[in-house]
Protein backbone atom coordinates (compact mmCIF):
# COMPACT_ATOMS: atom_id res chain seq x y z
CA UNK A 1 0.00 0.00 0.00
CA UNK A 2 1.20 3.42 -0.83
CA UNK A 3 2.15 5.63 2.01
CA UNK A 4 0.12 8.49 2.66
CA UNK A 5 1.59 11.38 3.28
CA UNK A 6 -0.05 14.62 6.08
CA UNK A 7 1.07 17.30 8.00
CA UNK A 8 0.43 17.32 11.87
CA UNK A 9 -2.29 18.88 12.74
CA UNK A 10 -4.59 18.67 9.53
CA UNK A 11 -8.26 17.20 9.53
CA UNK A 12 -6.92 13.75 8.71
CA UNK A 13 -4.58 14.26 11.19
CA UNK A 14 -6.71 14.19 13.71
CA UNK A 15 -9.33 11.72 12.45
CA UNK A 16 -6.26 9.06 12.12
CA UNK A 17 -5.37 9.66 16.10
CA UNK A 18 -8.92 10.82 17.82
CA UNK A 19 -11.17 8.79 15.20
CA UNK A 20 -14.17 10.84 14.59
CA UNK A 21 -13.23 14.40 15.07
CA UNK A 22 -15.74 17.45 16.06
CA UNK A 23 -16.56 20.73 14.84
CA UNK A 24 -14.26 22.23 17.06
CA UNK A 25 -10.47 21.49 16.17
CA UNK A 26 -9.06 25.01 14.98
CA UNK A 27 -8.85 28.49 16.88
CA UNK A 28 -7.05 30.85 15.02
CA UNK A 29 -5.58 33.86 17.02
CA UNK A 30 -4.18 37.20 14.95
CA UNK A 31 -0.87 38.97 16.52
CA UNK A 32 0.26 42.40 15.80
CA UNK A 33 3.47 41.32 14.13
CA UNK A 34 5.30 43.75 11.82
CA UNK A 35 6.60 42.02 8.42
CA UNK A 36 9.55 43.85 6.53
CA UNK A 37 7.80 42.57 3.16
CA UNK A 38 4.87 44.03 0.96
CA UNK A 39 3.90 41.10 -0.74
CA UNK A 40 1.41 42.52 -3.84
CA UNK A 41 -1.07 39.96 -2.77
CA UNK A 42 -1.00 40.49 1.15
CA UNK A 43 -4.50 39.33 2.73
CA UNK A 44 -3.48 40.81 6.10
CA UNK A 45 -1.35 44.04 5.60
CA UNK A 46 -2.34 45.74 8.53
CA UNK A 47 -5.55 47.93 8.30
CA UNK A 48 -8.73 45.60 8.51
CA UNK A 49 -11.97 48.05 7.94
CA UNK A 50 -12.66 48.72 11.27
CA UNK A 51 -11.57 50.27 14.54
CA UNK A 52 -9.24 48.42 16.48
CA UNK A 53 -9.64 48.32 19.52
CA UNK A 54 -7.26 47.83 22.75
CA UNK A 55 -4.38 45.05 21.71
CA UNK A 56 -4.61 41.42 23.40
CA UNK A 57 -1.71 40.94 26.04
CA UNK A 58 -0.01 37.81 25.80
CA UNK A 59 -2.22 36.76 29.53
CA UNK A 60 -5.17 37.83 27.62
CA UNK A 61 -3.79 35.67 24.26
CA UNK A 62 -3.80 32.21 27.17
CA UNK A 63 -6.80 32.89 29.09
CA UNK A 64 -8.21 32.63 25.01
CA UNK A 65 -6.20 29.21 24.67
CA UNK A 66 -7.71 28.12 28.62
CA UNK A 67 -11.37 28.68 27.11
CA UNK A 68 -11.23 27.58 23.65
CA UNK A 69 -9.47 24.16 25.00
CA UNK A 70 -12.58 23.56 27.17
CA UNK A 71 -14.60 23.41 24.17
CA UNK A 72 -12.38 20.34 22.75
CA UNK A 73 -9.99 22.94 20.58
CA UNK A 74 -6.73 20.90 19.44
CA UNK A 75 -5.06 23.08 17.63
CA UNK A 76 -3.73 26.94 17.10
CA UNK A 77 -3.08 28.33 13.74
CA UNK A 78 -1.21 31.61 12.94
CA UNK A 79 -1.71 33.33 9.56
CA UNK A 80 -0.89 36.92 10.40
CA UNK A 81 -1.30 39.44 11.06
CA UNK A 82 2.59 40.42 9.59
CA UNK A 83 5.11 37.76 9.89
CA UNK A 84 5.32 35.72 13.05
CA UNK A 85 9.46 35.27 13.10
CA UNK A 86 9.49 39.12 12.96
CA UNK A 87 7.45 39.10 16.09
CA UNK A 88 8.65 35.96 17.93
CA UNK A 89 8.62 37.71 21.27
CA UNK A 90 4.71 37.88 21.15
CA UNK A 91 4.01 34.44 19.66
CA UNK A 92 6.67 32.50 21.45
CA UNK A 93 4.92 32.92 24.98
CA UNK A 94 1.42 31.91 23.10
CA UNK A 95 3.36 28.78 21.33
CA UNK A 96 4.35 27.44 24.58
CA UNK A 97 1.16 27.65 26.31
CA UNK A 98 -0.14 26.13 23.67
CA UNK A 99 2.62 22.87 23.65
CA UNK A 100 1.99 22.97 27.53
CA UNK A 101 -2.23 22.18 26.84
CA UNK A 102 -1.62 19.62 24.42
CA UNK A 103 -2.19 21.96 21.17
CA UNK A 104 -0.56 21.29 18.19
CA UNK A 105 0.41 24.86 16.51
CA UNK A 106 -0.26 25.57 12.67
CA UNK A 107 1.99 28.38 11.72
CA UNK A 108 2.12 30.22 8.42
CA UNK A 109 5.59 32.44 7.70
CA UNK A 110 7.86 33.75 5.19
CA UNK A 111 10.92 32.14 7.26
CA UNK A 112 12.63 35.74 7.04
CA UNK A 113 13.17 36.14 10.79
CA UNK A 114 14.27 33.14 11.81
CA UNK A 115 17.14 32.41 13.03
CA UNK A 116 18.73 28.92 14.62
CA UNK A 117 17.15 29.33 18.09
CA UNK A 118 13.90 30.09 16.80
CA UNK A 119 14.05 26.54 14.95
CA UNK A 120 14.74 24.55 17.47
CA UNK A 121 11.75 26.29 19.88
CA UNK A 122 9.50 25.42 16.95
CA UNK A 123 10.62 22.33 16.78
CA UNK A 124 10.24 21.68 20.41
CA UNK A 125 6.72 23.30 20.67
CA UNK A 126 4.77 20.97 18.17
CA UNK A 127 4.70 23.57 15.62
CA UNK A 128 3.86 22.59 12.07
CA UNK A 129 5.17 25.39 9.60
CA UNK A 130 3.59 26.44 6.43
CA UNK A 131 6.14 28.24 4.73
CA UNK A 132 5.09 31.03 1.92
CA UNK A 133 7.40 30.16 -1.40
CA UNK A 134 5.72 31.64 -4.59
CA UNK A 135 8.96 31.80 -6.60
CA UNK A 136 11.82 30.06 -6.97
CA UNK A 137 13.33 32.83 -9.30
CA UNK A 138 15.33 35.88 -7.13
CA UNK A 139 13.60 38.39 -9.61
CA UNK A 140 10.16 36.92 -9.41
CA UNK A 141 10.47 36.90 -5.41
CA UNK A 142 11.57 40.03 -5.03
CA UNK A 143 8.91 41.52 -7.21
CA UNK A 144 5.99 39.24 -5.69
CA UNK A 145 7.03 39.85 -1.94
CA UNK A 146 8.20 43.79 -2.30
CA UNK A 147 11.76 43.37 -1.75
CA UNK A 148 12.54 39.76 -0.49
CA UNK A 149 15.48 38.19 -0.49
CA UNK A 150 15.44 34.53 -1.76
CA UNK A 151 18.45 33.76 -0.83
CA UNK A 152 17.87 34.65 2.33
CA UNK A 153 15.22 32.54 2.82
CA UNK A 154 16.19 29.40 1.25
CA UNK A 155 19.39 29.32 3.55
CA UNK A 156 16.37 29.77 6.51
CA UNK A 157 14.67 27.00 4.80
CA UNK A 158 18.15 25.35 5.26
CA UNK A 159 18.24 25.32 8.93
CA UNK A 160 14.67 24.90 9.13
CA UNK A 161 15.06 21.39 7.74
CA UNK A 162 17.97 20.72 9.41
CA UNK A 163 16.17 21.38 12.73
CA UNK A 164 13.02 19.56 11.37
CA UNK A 165 15.08 16.68 10.38
CA UNK A 166 13.71 13.88 12.54
CA UNK A 167 10.18 15.49 12.66
CA UNK A 168 8.47 13.36 10.11
CA UNK A 169 6.38 10.18 11.75
CA UNK A 170 4.86 6.93 10.58
CA UNK A 171 1.28 5.67 12.03
CA UNK A 172 0.75 3.20 10.38
CA UNK A 173 0.94 3.29 6.30
CA UNK A 174 0.71 7.04 7.16
CA UNK A 175 3.63 9.84 6.91
CA UNK A 176 2.92 12.72 9.59
CA UNK A 177 5.10 15.78 8.27
CA UNK A 178 5.26 19.10 9.92
CA UNK A 179 6.19 21.54 7.43
CA UNK A 180 5.06 22.41 3.92
CA UNK A 181 5.09 24.91 1.28
CA UNK A 182 2.21 27.34 0.45
CA UNK A 183 2.39 28.91 -3.05
CA UNK A 184 -0.19 31.69 -3.64
CA UNK A 185 -1.16 30.96 -7.65
CA UNK A 186 -0.63 34.02 -9.55
CA UNK A 187 -0.29 34.66 -13.18
CA UNK A 188 3.48 35.50 -12.54
CA UNK A 189 4.21 31.69 -10.96
CA UNK A 190 1.82 29.56 -12.62
CA UNK A 191 4.12 28.16 -14.77
CA UNK A 192 6.81 27.46 -11.63
CA UNK A 193 3.98 24.92 -10.17
CA UNK A 194 6.24 21.94 -11.21
CA UNK A 195 9.78 23.56 -10.26
CA UNK A 196 8.36 24.20 -6.71
CA UNK A 197 7.13 21.24 -6.17
CA UNK A 198 9.98 19.26 -7.46
CA UNK A 199 12.12 21.73 -4.65
CA UNK A 200 9.77 20.26 -1.60
CA UNK A 201 11.29 16.90 -0.51
CA UNK A 202 8.85 13.60 0.72
CA UNK A 203 9.11 14.89 4.34
CA UNK A 204 7.12 18.42 3.26
CA UNK A 205 3.82 18.95 2.01
CA UNK A 206 2.91 20.94 -0.79
CA UNK A 207 0.04 23.18 -0.98
CA UNK A 208 -0.88 25.45 -3.84
CA UNK A 209 -4.20 28.39 -3.20
CA UNK A 210 -5.18 30.45 -5.56
CA UNK A 211 -5.41 34.38 -4.48
CA UNK A 212 -8.29 36.14 -2.24
CA UNK A 213 -9.74 39.25 -3.01
CA UNK A 214 -8.48 40.72 0.74
CA UNK A 215 -6.21 43.19 1.53
CA UNK A 216 -4.04 44.84 -0.93
CA UNK A 217 -5.77 42.28 -3.34
CA UNK A 218 -8.73 44.74 -2.84
CA UNK A 219 -7.30 47.36 -5.46
CA UNK A 220 -8.29 46.38 -8.76
CA UNK A 221 -5.13 47.02 -10.57
CA UNK A 222 -3.30 44.55 -8.17
CA UNK A 223 -5.97 42.07 -8.53
CA UNK A 224 -5.99 42.21 -12.42
CA UNK A 225 -2.38 42.09 -12.30
CA UNK A 226 -1.37 39.12 -10.60
CA UNK A 227 -5.15 37.71 -11.76
CA UNK A 228 -6.45 39.43 -14.71
CA UNK A 229 -10.13 38.53 -15.42
CA UNK A 230 -12.91 35.91 -14.36
CA UNK A 231 -11.18 33.28 -16.63
CA UNK A 232 -7.86 33.96 -15.09
CA UNK A 233 -8.93 33.10 -11.44
CA UNK A 234 -10.53 30.00 -12.73
CA UNK A 235 -7.31 28.98 -14.44
CA UNK A 236 -5.89 29.24 -10.89
CA UNK A 237 -8.70 27.56 -9.15
CA UNK A 238 -8.24 25.06 -11.35
CA UNK A 239 -4.30 24.85 -11.02
CA UNK A 240 -4.35 24.77 -7.21
CA UNK A 241 -7.03 22.02 -7.29
CA UNK A 242 -4.72 19.84 -9.45
CA UNK A 243 -1.31 20.37 -7.72
CA UNK A 244 -2.07 20.99 -3.96
CA UNK A 245 -1.36 17.82 -1.83
CA UNK A 246 -4.43 18.32 0.05
CA UNK A 247 -6.64 19.23 -3.17
CA UNK A 248 -7.21 22.80 -2.14
CA UNK A 249 -6.50 24.65 0.99
CA UNK A 250 -4.19 22.52 3.63
CA UNK A 251 -6.93 21.86 5.98
CA UNK A 252 -9.62 20.86 3.50
CA UNK A 253 -12.40 18.50 5.53
CA UNK A 254 -14.11 15.59 3.75
CA UNK A 255 -16.92 18.18 3.23
CA UNK A 256 -14.06 19.74 1.05
CA UNK A 257 -14.88 22.82 3.13
CA UNK A 258 -11.75 24.89 4.47
CA UNK A 259 -11.21 23.49 8.00
CA UNK A 260 -10.13 26.28 9.74
CA UNK A 261 -13.65 27.83 9.14
CA UNK A 262 -15.74 24.92 8.84
CA UNK A 263 -13.81 23.44 12.71
CA UNK A 264 -12.55 26.15 13.63
CA UNK A 265 -12.76 29.98 15.18
CA UNK A 266 -11.23 32.77 15.13
CA UNK A 267 -9.94 36.23 16.81
CA UNK A 268 -8.28 39.38 15.75
CA UNK A 269 -5.95 41.23 17.82
CA UNK A 270 -8.22 43.09 19.84
CA UNK A 271 -10.32 39.97 20.66
CA UNK A 272 -13.04 40.25 18.22
CA UNK A 273 -14.50 36.98 17.23
CA UNK A 274 -13.65 36.83 13.51
CA UNK A 275 -15.63 34.74 10.75
CA UNK A 276 -15.32 32.31 8.99
CA UNK A 277 -11.76 32.85 9.80
CA UNK A 278 -8.93 35.11 10.93
CA UNK A 279 -8.49 36.45 7.07
CA UNK A 280 -12.01 38.18 7.40
CA UNK A 281 -11.03 40.90 10.01
CA UNK A 282 -13.84 43.42 8.52
CA UNK A 283 -16.25 40.52 10.57
CA UNK A 284 -15.34 41.87 13.83
CA UNK A 285 -17.29 44.46 13.41
CA UNK A 286 -20.49 42.36 13.81
CA UNK A 287 -19.16 39.94 16.67
CA UNK A 288 -18.51 40.23 19.97
CA UNK A 289 -15.41 39.85 21.93
CA UNK A 290 -14.05 36.77 22.46
CA UNK A 291 -13.02 38.00 26.37
CA UNK A 292 -16.31 38.71 26.92
CA UNK A 293 -17.69 35.56 26.56
CA UNK A 294 -17.63 32.64 29.18
CA UNK A 295 -16.26 29.08 26.51
CA UNK A 296 -20.15 27.89 26.56
CA UNK A 297 -21.33 31.07 25.39
CA UNK A 298 -18.74 31.35 22.87
CA UNK A 299 -19.01 27.74 21.86
CA UNK A 300 -22.88 28.30 21.59
CA UNK A 301 -21.77 31.09 19.25
CA UNK A 302 -19.39 29.29 16.69
CA UNK A 303 -21.91 26.36 16.64
CA UNK A 304 -24.85 29.43 15.24
CA UNK A 305 -21.91 30.76 12.65
CA UNK A 306 -21.49 27.38 11.61
CA UNK A 307 -25.31 26.88 11.19
CA UNK A 308 -24.96 29.99 9.41
CA UNK A 309 -22.65 29.30 6.99
CA UNK A 310 -24.12 25.63 5.94
CA UNK A 311 -27.72 27.25 5.77
CA UNK A 312 -26.18 30.08 3.24
CA UNK A 313 -24.17 27.01 1.06
CA UNK A 314 -27.52 24.98 1.12
CA UNK A 315 -29.33 27.89 -0.35
CA UNK A 316 -26.45 29.35 -2.44
CA UNK A 317 -24.25 26.92 -3.12
CA UNK A 318 -20.61 27.98 -3.14
CA UNK A 319 -17.84 27.51 -5.93
CA UNK A 320 -14.74 27.08 -3.68
CA UNK A 321 -13.56 25.34 -0.57
CA UNK A 322 -12.94 28.22 0.58
CA UNK A 323 -15.79 30.53 1.74
CA UNK A 324 -13.42 33.71 1.15
CA UNK A 325 -12.43 33.00 -2.35
CA UNK A 326 -16.23 32.52 -3.46
CA UNK A 327 -16.66 36.82 -3.57
CA UNK A 328 -20.50 36.35 -3.92
CA UNK A 329 -20.57 34.33 -1.02
CA UNK A 330 -18.57 35.85 1.41
CA UNK A 331 -20.19 39.10 0.44
CA UNK A 332 -24.04 37.51 1.25
CA UNK A 333 -21.97 35.63 4.46
CA UNK A 334 -20.87 39.19 5.57
CA UNK A 335 -24.48 41.05 5.13
CA UNK A 336 -26.00 38.23 6.75
CA UNK A 337 -23.49 38.77 9.92
CA UNK A 338 -24.29 42.56 10.03
CA UNK A 339 -28.10 41.88 10.10
CA UNK A 340 -27.66 39.75 12.96
CA UNK A 341 -25.29 41.12 15.50
CA UNK A 342 -24.69 37.76 16.97
C1 LIG B 1 -1.04 36.76 5.61
S1 LIG B 1 0.27 35.62 5.54
C2 LIG B 1 1.08 35.90 7.09
C3 LIG B 1 2.22 34.96 7.35
C4 LIG B 1 3.51 35.25 6.61
N1 LIG B 1 3.87 36.61 6.62
C5 LIG B 1 3.47 34.69 5.20
O1 LIG B 1 3.34 35.46 4.26
O2 LIG B 1 3.57 33.48 5.08
C6 LIG B 1 -0.49 34.03 5.83
C7 LIG B 1 -0.69 33.20 4.57
O3 LIG B 1 -1.57 33.87 3.71
C8 LIG B 1 -1.09 33.78 2.39
N2 LIG B 1 -1.66 34.93 1.68
C9 LIG B 1 -1.41 36.22 1.87
N3 LIG B 1 -2.18 36.97 1.08
C10 LIG B 1 -2.97 36.13 0.37
C11 LIG B 1 -3.99 36.31 -0.59
N4 LIG B 1 -4.40 37.50 -0.99
N5 LIG B 1 -4.57 35.20 -1.09
C12 LIG B 1 -4.18 33.97 -0.68
N6 LIG B 1 -3.24 33.74 0.23
C13 LIG B 1 -2.63 34.82 0.75
C14 LIG B 1 0.42 33.79 2.54
O4 LIG B 1 1.04 33.22 1.42
C15 LIG B 1 0.58 32.95 3.78
O5 LIG B 1 0.63 31.58 3.44
S1 LIG C 1 1.79 38.04 2.86
FE1 LIG C 1 3.05 37.73 4.69
S2 LIG C 1 5.11 38.28 4.01
FE2 LIG C 1 3.74 39.14 2.51
S3 LIG C 1 3.40 41.26 3.21
FE3 LIG C 1 1.74 39.98 4.01
S4 LIG C 1 2.39 39.40 6.02
FE4 LIG C 1 4.22 40.13 4.94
Amino acid sequence: METEKMFKGSPKYFELTAGEISNEIYHSMNFPTRCGFKCIKCALPGSCGRAVGNLLTTDQNIEILNKVKKIGKRALVIMGLGEPTAGFSLVKPVIKAANDREFITIMFTTLYDLDISQAEFYQDNNVTLFISLDSLDKNMYRSLTGGGDLKHVRRNIDVIRSVYRNTPEKIGDQKIVRMGFNVTLCRQNKDEINLIRDFTTEDEIFVVNPPMKLGRLENLAAWKMLVGDDEGYEELKNLARLHSDTGGQSSLTKKRICGYCDLGTANDIDGQILFPCSYARKSGLWLPNIMDLTSTQFLKLSQKLKVLMHQLIQTFGITSSCPVRDEAFFQTLMKRLKELKL
